[in-house]
């Protein structure tokens, strides 16, 4: 009897990560029920907006479906349809809005569809409360602190909307903050060789133009044995690339109980046998430490790559953003790492039109780029966000300038990531083989490797090498990617 399934009170484990496992066993028996009801297997979809940690607590969520039963479709007529949401920029939002008006129609065909809402923009009172009224179609909510709880929310959806009672209940479950990181649960991997591998969660820096840290909380590391084992484990199983991920990596393991630097961490990361390649992601130049630029000159594994957002190269606007450091100081820690490491490739975000810019702030922010000569550059549009500092100051700038601004920014950032991709040219370099490509020739049997400074490179070649390093010689730079050839010694 399926309803006895929901007798629960009682038996639930009060600690994590048991109480999950207990509810991925009762969630396992009802989607068992279900196939034998339709006949066939329970489908999923998750759709991600934003970033890298986005993306992996996407694959956490994955790996709890997965375990409950539930099998991965492409699209989003799906039984259970996912939409992990970002609000760093109001565009995202508006696309998640969008989504769900075509969502809506869907499930009016398929009812017994359930549609979940988690991530960043679930943290703002002011979308729930707007899905609350206007999308009542939404089955679940869950915001970026308890992603580890989706089994507990999808049976607490089946039992609060069981056949029995017919009744539809919304489930919303949205937590302010949190002190808790929930270890050991599954987690699938989109690709077997690579994985992101959160070290801390949440941002302290409270830049004054960003919602990350009201949507993502206070920082939190994790504890570097716990990443250690982790990632070993991952290796364990064919990966052999990670990307340590935190919203500032720098400020990593300062307030855990026995405090480390994130230089350190790194340096054990690198000692791990069968791994072979280091990535991290995102780096504060206010806290970029002397002992992490040594670290990863005399590291064996971690990639002459680093991203190093500069937001704007105006000292004056650097102080109203909240970030601690002045375009001086920016500059001389861009010259300080390719003191160190010469090949290093140096990518950055920049964001125009912050409220109170004027062209002399504007011509600051070329001239850094002009000086740093990034690999590449993430340019957004200051976007205001509700509840940030930075929203209410005075002379928000108009979009016309905005606009012309953005564009002349465009243009030097471009010029000078195609001179960089230039200047490598016809070097023989190493490449993690990552997926197969069927778009930049399709009459060709193409692969796509990234490089070390994280360009892509096109080449001919056979599916095993798919997860493979190898090296590939840059025959032909086409602007920002390679076509190359398989370089053998
Ligand atoms: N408007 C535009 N860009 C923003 N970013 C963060 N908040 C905003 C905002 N309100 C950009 C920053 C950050 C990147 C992840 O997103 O450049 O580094
Ligand atoms: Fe936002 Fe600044 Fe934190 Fe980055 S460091 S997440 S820009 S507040």
């Amino acid at each position: 009897m399926i309803e006895d399934v929901y007798a629960v009170e009682n038996i639930i484990p009060e600690h994590e990560p048991e109480r999950q496992f207990f509810y991925i066993k009762k969630m396992q028996e009802i989607v068992f029920a279900k196939e034998q009801e339709y006949g066939r297997k329970l489908t999923y979809h998750i759709s991600t907006f934003g970033c890298q940690m986005n993306f992996k607590d996407s694959e956490k969520l994955a790996g709890v479906l997965e375990e409950i039963g539930y099998v991965e479709v492409d699209d989003e007529k799906a039984d259970f349809c996912l939409y992990n949401t970002c609000t760093v920029r109001e565009n995202a939002n508006s696309r998640v809005y969008g989504r769900l008006g075509y969502l809506g129609k869907l499930k009016s065909k398929r009812p017994e569809m359930i549609i979940a809402m988690c991530g960043c923009m679930m943290q703002e009172e002011h979308v729930v409360e707007t899905i609350k009224k206007s999308y009542r179609f939404v089955d679940i909510i869950f915001g970026t602190h308890n992603i580890y709880k989706l089994a507990e929310l999808l049976f607490t959806y089946f039992a609060e909307n069981s056949e029995i009672k017919k009744k539809h209940k919304m489930v919303v479950d949205i937590l302010k903050g949190t002190d808790q990181i929930v270890e050991e649960l599954p987690s699938k991997l989109k690709a077997s060789f690579k994985a992101g591998i959160n070290i801390m969660f949440g941002c302290n820096n409270f830049c004054t133009y960003c919602i990350v840290p009201y949507v993502r909380g206070r920082e939190r590391s994790r504890k570097p044995e716990d990443i250690i084992n982790e990632i070993k484990d991952f290796v364990s199983k064919g990966v052999i690339e990670v990307m340590l991920l935190g919203q500032n990596v720098n400020s990593y393991g300062k307030n855990l109980e026995n405090p480390i630097s994130f230089a350190e961490l790194l340096r054990r990361v690198d000692e791990i046998e069968g791994l072979k390649r280091i990535r991290f992601m995102t780096s504060h130049p206010k806290d970029l430490s002397d002992e992490l630029i040594e670290v990863m000159k005399n590291a064996k594994k971690v990639c002459h790559h680093i991203h190093l957002p500069v937001q704007s190269g105006s000292s004056r606007l650097l102080k109203k953003m909240n970030r601690v450091y002045s375009k001086e100081d920016y500059l001389r820690l861009i010259d300080k790492i390719r003191a160190a490491i010469p090949d290093i490739a140096i990518t950055t975000d920049i964001i125009v039109g912050f409220p109170g810019e004027t062209e002399e702030d504007f011509e600051e922010t070329l001239d850094v780029v002009r000086y740093a000569k990034y690999a590449s550059a993430f340019t957004f549009i200051y976007s205001k966000r509700t509840g940030t500092p930075a929203a209410s100051f005075p002379d928000q700038v108009d979009e016309a300038t905005i606009k012309d601004r953005f564009d002349r920014l465009l243009k030097e950032v471009g010029k000078y990531s195609e001179e960089y991709a230039k200047s490598l040219e016809g070097q023989v370099m190493s490449v993690l083989v990552e997926e197969r490509d069927r778009e930049v020739d399709p009459e060709k049997n193409y692969l796509t490797g990234r490089l070390d400074n994280n360009l892509l490179v096109h080449f001919e070649g056979s599916d095993d090498l798919i997860g493979q390093i190898i090296n590939v010689k840059l025959s032909e730079c086409k602007g920002f990617y390679y076509i190359g050839e398989r370089y053998m010694l």
